[in-house]
């Protein structure tokens, strides 16, 4: 995908689309995913090379990203200036108002002047992402009000087309609080380009946590200063052919992609896997197995036996060092500890894992396992952070303050919402978007989505703090793929954290969603097309 380099081949989508658009019928908005409340009115508001986007102080960083967006998306620079009045303007405003909560927006358009307002920056960038899809391609070719589409008029720009958003007032807040997408990017790496395409179009679909898999058996993808042989050897694998494959991020590159995902509202979570999943670090530093024996970064799938020893006091010596690393990288709440597949064996034949059952008084495996998260647990706490790890975490004992990602079905986030767990869901059956998009997961499966389940109390419903689609990347190994199996099932999912519960049909998402295509091949976004049978 080229983000923002083709706007040539959208322009001509665009213009074949307006001169079919004849004649004129009412034109809908076509936003994914649907806002809370949208009334159509009559008119259009038009964007030309004279509209001025208003801001306040709190507001212009809020409007430069709409003015790049913008010219990207039609080719005019609109000034950005400190006003709130005038017309033939943008204007974006905070207003304190709780009814918009931290992400909620009220978008208002009439032929003189576009009103974005908002409690906050980020609902005023929701508010935005709204504004830039009444633009799609897909939406002037059912254009109303008299507007016509195709080379009407010349302005200054050097694009002859006339940009209209439909007179719209549209209230809108999200569902969820949590709504996620996670990247592997350790059985494959994905570079700093890719990884800020995929958060640009998170962004697109106000998505606003990035879960970031960046360590694991077969590849450690973090530069850490204290333990610099975790991506001198730790980064890279030798694969079948011998050819040798990898790559890590430094901690600069580190930075620049969470303050790019920051400036577009989207919060990193980085997974630190533990105590499974870790070979990668087991090859860079043996003594943090069991055994101590050096291995090589494994080049196959599948789960590996080695794992951290629970059993040593350095074994958490190192994941601390790690980890105030880490937190001082990733500003946001959460760190993610991993807690998946951890086989045990080498825990039973360890004299050191055993003193340590035998010691904390734990009853077997599955104890010293909930003991090592509780361990970790107790760190982060302190660190003022909180710990969150997929739902084998519950085995043995979940850690006090942990909240769970549960992926095993939704069984793990019902027994930790009822415990009084905050939780993410993230099933496999809904969620999990490396599986075939044809035989197991249609996009009218992640459809039917629902986070909260039956099962669940209103009180106990709150726990859930909202959802998550996963992205692993054993057979995905490049961008190319990533984008095909993420979209468009990610703009269905987007649609299921964001609108009211069943605010809309399939089928009307899939119209909506028919526009969407258009803006997503004017992206050269490699989305999946064969959905039309589903
Ligand atoms: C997982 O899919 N192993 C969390
Ligand atoms: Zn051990």
């Amino acid at each position: 995908m080229k983000l923002h380099q083709s706007i040539l081949s959208f322009l001509s989508i665009l213009s074949i689309a307006s001169v079919l658009a004849l004649p004129i019928k009412t034109r809908k908005p076509m936003i994914i995913p649907q806002p809370q409340k949208i009334e159509i009115k009559k008119g259009n508001f038009l964007i030309d090379d004279k509209t001025v986007i208003l801001v306040t102080k709190e507001t212009k960083k809020t409007g430069k990203y709409l003015a790049n967006e913008l010219k990207s998306l039609t080719g005019l620079s609109l000034p950005v200036e400190n006003c709130s009045t005038g017309k033939n303007v943008i204007l974006l405003k905070l207003k304190a108002d709780d009814k918009f909560g931290d992400e909620g927006y009220q978008l208002l358009s009439s032929p003189e002047k576009i009103l974005i307002l908002a409690n906050k920056p980020a609902g005023l960038f929701y508010g935005c992402q709204s504004l830039k899809q009444l633009l799609l391609p897909g939406n002037s070719a059912d254009h109303g009000a008299g507007v016509q589409h195709n080379l009407a008029r010349t302005s200054s720009s050097a694009i002859n087309i006339e940009w209209t958003v439909p007179c719209v007032n549209i209230y809108d807040k999200p569902r969820f609080k949590w709504r996620g997408l996670m990247l592997d990017s350790c059985r494959h790496f994905f570079d700093v380009k890719f990884v800020k395409e995929f958060i640009d179009l998170m962004a697109m679909y106000k998505f606003n946590t990035f879960h970031w898999h960046l360590t694991e058996d077969q590849g450690w993808r973090i530069e850490i200063k204290k333990y610099p042989k975790l991506t001198e050897v730790g980064a890279w694998r030798k694969e079948k052919d011998g050819k040798k494959y990898g790559g890590f991020y430094t901690r600069n590159q580190i930075r620049e992609i969470v303050k790019y995902a920051a400036d577009r509202h989207i919060t990193i979570i980085p997974e630190i896997e533990m105590p499974g999943h870790s070979s990668a670090a087991i090859a860079s530093y043996p003594k943090l197995s069991c055994s101590g024996k050096p291995i090589e970064v494994p080049a196959v799938w599948g789960i590996k036996r080695d794992v951290y020893c629970a059993g040593k006091d350095s074994t958490f010596e190192f994941l601390e060092n790690v980890l105030s690393e880490v937190i001082e990288l990733f500003p946001g709440k959460f760190i993610h500890i991993g807690g998946d597949e951890c086989p045990k064996a080498n825990w039973k034949k360890c004299p050191k894992c055993q003193a340590r059952i035998k010691k904390e008084k734990l009853k077997d495996e599955r104890e010293l396992q909930s003991y090592f998260i509780k361990r970790i647990e107790k760190f982060i706490n302190k660190k003022n952070k909180r710990l969150i790890g997929w739902d084998e975490i519950l085995e043995g004992g979940l850690a006090p303050n942990a909240a769970v990602m549960s992926w095993r079905g939704i069984n793990g986030g019902i027994i930790a919402a009822k415990a009084g767990h905050d939780v993410v869901m993230s099933p496999t059956s809904y969620c999990y978007f490396d599986y075939n998009q044809t035989t197991r997961t249609p996009i009218e499966k992640v459809y039917k989505f629902e986070p909260v389940p039956k099962e669940l109390s209103k009180s106990e419903a709150k726990h859930i703090l909202g959802g998550q689609g996963n992205l692993w990347t054993e057979h995905i190994p490049t961008p190319d793929i990533a984008e095909k199996m993420l979209y468009p099932r990610a703009c269905a999912l987007a649609e299921k954290l964001w609108s009211p519960k069943n605010c809309e049909s399939f089928e009307n998402f899939k119209k909506r969603l028919d526009a969407n295509l258009k803006r997503l091949d004017s992206l050269n976004v490699n989305y999946y097309h064969d959905i039309s049978s589903h």
